[in-house]
């Protein structure tokens, strides 16, 4: 595996044939979870969705199969990439291509990059070796392994919903889509640097373990709050769909995954009119925080405007043509 750095990625030429000694690209959504991360890990539903931004991967014709680290990533980081791609060129065979990353996503802010990544490559190792577009189950597979590597024992959420692409409700491996009769459109402001998933699920679960009953009633219940959110998003009712973000978020804080700054963020946004907010991802200390908005962009440049890192995404139903 050769470690170059090479932020620019070279452009695929048109008009060649795909497979191995052919340029191939694929791209990998991030996500959000609108209701259920953590329970999710323990095997109660998620609600989640793909957003606009997400991973970039370029396959070039090689000798070998190698991945070019982009600029900018931890030592940690580095290293848990290079054994994840190992584990997924072994997997696909070692098809004879250079891999190529760039990144629309803020990196470690509980918005799935690592699960974009792993789809994207996933994506473009699988098509190199068999010269046809991967199927959408294969991805998965492959992009679970990788997973593996980044996190330890992820609950599949994450990759599952960049593989899909729309809104899913998640549970035990399997995802289904959600069909939102209304367009569900959030804000997601960044609210600064935050300890891995690793780390705050591995605590999380060591306090679970301590105090398994109370910790359990606390998931149950997120669990019934995911049922009833996706039955507001299936039917439009946005107002319901808020109502049931905040009082997730009322839970996760209870489990002890928020923090002063999300705490500002989350009130923030309900000021602006939000009918929603909440953490997404693993939480802890920073990361993102999401709220629904009916039209989010206004509320995005003026947030922008005060030196917020934010924008804006539509996660399902109709879209204007
Ligand atoms: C991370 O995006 C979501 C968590 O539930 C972890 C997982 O599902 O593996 C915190």
């Amino acid at each position: 595996m050769t470690r170059a750095v090479s932020p620019v990625p070279p452009s695929p030429r048109g008009g060649e044939r795909r497979g191995e000694g052919k340029h191939l690209t694929a791209f990998g959504p991030g996500k959000v979870i609108l209701l259920g991360e953590h329970g999710v890990v323990y095997g109660h539903p998620a609600l989640a969705a793909a957003i606009s931004r997400g991973m970039r991967a370029w396959g070039v014709p090689s000798d070998s199969t190698s991945l070019e680290i982009p600029e900018g990533i931890s030592a940690a980081h580095q290293e848990a990439l290079e054994r994840a791609f190992a584990r997924a060129a072994k997997q696909a065979r070692h098809p004879k291509i250079s891999v190529h990353l760039e990144s629309q996503l803020p990196l470690s802010m509980g918005l799935g990059s690592s699960g974009a990544l792993a789809v994207a490559v996933s994506r473009v190792l699988l098509e190199a070796k068999s010269g046809a577009p991967a199927k959408t189950k294969d991805v998965e597979a492959l992009a679970l392994e990788m997973e593996k590597e980044f996190h330890g024992t992820p609950s599949g959420v994450d990759h599952t919903t960049s593989a899909r692409g729309t809104m899913v409700l998640f549970k035990k491996g399997r995802a289904t889509e959600v069909v939102a009769a209304k367009p569900v459109k959030v804000l997601v402001a960044m609210v600064g640097p935050r300890s891995s998933t690793k780390q705050t699920v591995g605590a999380l679960r060591e306090r679970q373990k301590r105090w398994p009953a109370r910790y359990r009633r606390v998931f149950d219940q997120i669990g019934r709050l995911v049922g009833e959110g996706a039955a507001a998003a299936r039917t439009g009712d946005l107002e319901a769909l808020g109502d049931v973000m905040n009082m997730n978020h009322g839970l996760l804080s209870a489990l002890g995954l928020s923090s002063p700054q999300i705490e500002d963020m989350v009130y923030r946004l309900r000021g602006l009119g939000a009918l929603g907010a909440k953490l997404t991802g693993a939480g802890g200390d920073g990361g993102a925080v999401i709220g629904l908005f009916r039209e989010p962009e206004p509320t995005v440049m003026k947030l922008r405007a005060q030196g917020v890192d934010c924008f804006a995404s539509q996660l399902a139903g109709p879209r204007a043509l």
